[in-house]
């Protein structure tokens, strides 16, 4: 099955072609990927300092046949030889998200395609699934792993027994780790999105120049919390900036360098705490924070301590893609092919919750 994986969700239109032979026939999952076509709109946001939903919605409609037509031909495919289309239904922004679905639900009409909508999160989760890492034998009896979801608008631990099947172990009561890198970027003055730019200035920073809190750390829950840390982000600033001086370029440095490691700490404390309680012997760490190199450092070293597999997706797999998507969708069609869309309406989920999806 050919299957094309279309991603509009928010700021990035994505598209890309899956052959779940590869998966099928228990080789690693990445060889099936045939072509990727990826378009971010981050340099057109920036100068507003975050999305602005009707542009990024306009932006998808300009790009999002070119980008169709470009990934076919990488792929070495027509469009009659896709069997299935998935698309991104949900979460996200309402008006980018019916792009992708209002050109997905087209073409399977006009094509006589199956058709799928793919839940975003679903995507990220799968995504580390594509990593070279993976072992070939370990494809089909990686079930249950435990997850670690970390993107712009959500941070979870999740229990994944099987495709479709995921259980939310712990989640932030307020900000998602994302979303306290790019306020943390924008109190320091930093471009849009904050989270790499965040991370680039921690290496350049001095240890011990800040203590900053690390929230939840010591809960006996896997919840976590961000706000407050953002809050003395926000307090450091005011103190450096009360008699008029400037942030300089230190002292950013050494501020992104307190807040990258209480992040780093308080994510890595929760995921020893669920491997130990789940007993799970696989970690993925999915979603755009999982880009970064101090988290996945940190990882890397408890999944050898506890004798864990941990797998990350490829960097360019780490944000949104439309590769996720395609894959998540040959997963779930060829687990349960009745999941193939009947309608041909128009239907997003802009705030879908993941333990609501359909299996
Ligand atoms: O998964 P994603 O691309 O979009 C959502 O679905 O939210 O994640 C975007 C988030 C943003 O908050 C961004 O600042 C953060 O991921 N991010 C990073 C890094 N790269 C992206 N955070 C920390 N370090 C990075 N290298
Ligand atoms: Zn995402």
């Amino acid at each position: 099955m050919y299957i094309l994986g279309i991603e509009t969700s928010c700021d990035e239109t994505g598209i890309a072609v899956y052959d779940s032979r590869f998966w099928e026939a228990n080789q690693p999952a990445h060889l099936g990927l045939l072509g990727q076509s990826l378009f971010s709109q981050v340099k057109m946001h920036e100068i507003y300092g975050g999305v602005v939903p009707e542009l990024a919605s306009r932006d998808h409609i300009r790009l999002s046949l070119p980008l169709i037509d470009d990934c076919l031909s990488k792929s070495g495919l027509t469009i009659s030889q896709i069997d299935a289309i998935a698309y991104t239904k949900g979460p996200g922004l309402a008006g980018a998200l019916l792009v992708g679905t209002s050109i997905a639900k087209s073409m399977a009409f006009a094509l006589s395609k199956k058709i799928i909508g793919i839940h975003h999160l679903e995507g990220h989760l799968l995504s580390p699934l594509l990593s070279p890492d993976l072992k070939t034998s370990s494809t089909k009896d990686l079930f249950p792993f435990l997850a670690l979801l970390v993107s712009g608008g959500h941070t979870q631990l999740m229990l994944v027994k099987d495709i479709g099947d995921y259980t939310i172990l712990g989640e932030t009561l307020d900000d998602a780790a994302g979303e306290a890198f790019d306020k943390t970027a924008k109190l320091l003055g930093l471009s849009y999105p904050g989270g790499p730019a965040v991370s680039q200035l921690a290496c350049l920073g001095i240890q011990g120049k800040f203590v900053l809190p690390r929230p939840l750390l010591h809960s006996k829950n896997l919840d976590f919390s961000f706000a407050g840390l953002k809050t003395a982000v926000l307090t450091q600033t005011k103190i450096k900036t009360k008699d008029g001086s400037a942030m300089d370029d230190q002292f950013k440095a050494d501020l992104s360098l307190a807040f990258v490691e209480a992040v780093v700490e308080v994510l890595s404390k929760k995921v020893r705490d669920a491997i130990s309680i789940s007993g799970c012997k696989t970690l993925v760490v999915a979603g755009g924070v999982g880009a970064n190199t101090q988290l996945r450092a940190r990882l890397l070293a408890l999944g050898q301590e506890t004798q864990t597999q941990v797998l990350y997706p490829p960097l360019d797999l780490c944000t949104d893609n439309g590769a996720m998507i395609a894959f998540a969708g040959a997963l779930k069609l060829l687990k349960t092919p009745s999941l193939a869309e009947s309608t041909l309406a128009f239907d997003v989920n802009p705030r879908w919750p993941l333990d609501q999806i359909t299996n």
